[in-house]
């Protein structure tokens, strides 16, 4: 199958985020889906061709992770974005968050900890597949550090692609006004098919 990239120009006007940190990053995006297209075309031709033994396609087969949940990543992120309504104090997200860190505030703290720790990379929170439980993980890159069997119900970029145009270094300040713009609904709906 070939995937399209999807259009976040709904974005555009979201508070703390200019149109030229957007517009590159819908770039950056389109950019994955493009190479995730090209990867899945060239594995199949190699392995129609007969080329599976060769480093080329082990080099190639590693590189899908990081092209395919780059594209996908940033789907889920631009996704939870664009909210307009407060979250719901009374919802399920708060209730389960409740449940796993103590408190909403607690789980808040946590994630925002986790976002601003040093390095690339993404940070999300996880609901568990199997048991329901919540965590909030960091990811290096886009391919390690996932936790398997778990879903993403909030994803948040801290690649400095993501903040650097309009923070500079400022990536608590980022961090704040990505939260003035969690799409709750988008949250609390992920996490409901998941319960
Ligand atoms: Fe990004």
């Amino acid at each position: 199958m070939t995937y399209k990239a999807k259009d976040y120009n709904s974005l555009i006007g979201m508070e703390g985020f200019s149109e030229t940190l957007l517009n590159n990053h819908f770039t950056l995006y389109q950019g994955y889906v493009t190479n995730t297209n090209k990867l899945a075309d060239l594995l199949t031709a190699m392995l129609k061709e007969g080329k599976v033994g060769t480093p080329e396609y082990s080099e190639l087969k590693r590189r899908f992770g990081f092209e395919f949940n780059g594209m996908r990543l940033h789907e889920y992120y631009f996704e939870n974005l664009g909210g307009k309504t407060p979250r719901d104090r009374a919802g399920n997200l708060a209730k389960k968050v409740a449940d796993a860190f103590g408190s909403y505030e607690a789980w808040e703290q946590d994630f925002r900890a986790t976002g601003a720790m040093r390095g690339i990379g993404w940070t999300i929170l996880y609901q568990d597949n199997v048991t329901g439980c919540l965590f909030n993980q960091w990811i290096n890159e886009h391919e390690t550090g996932h936790l398997a069997g778990c879903i993403p119900i909030l994803v948040m970029d801290v690649f400095e692609h993501a903040f650097i145009t309009d923070y500079g270094l400022k990536r608590a300040d980022y961090i704040e006004a990505f939260f003035r713009n969690i799409n709750w609904d988008v949250v609390e709906r992920r996490l409901v098919k998941n319960s």
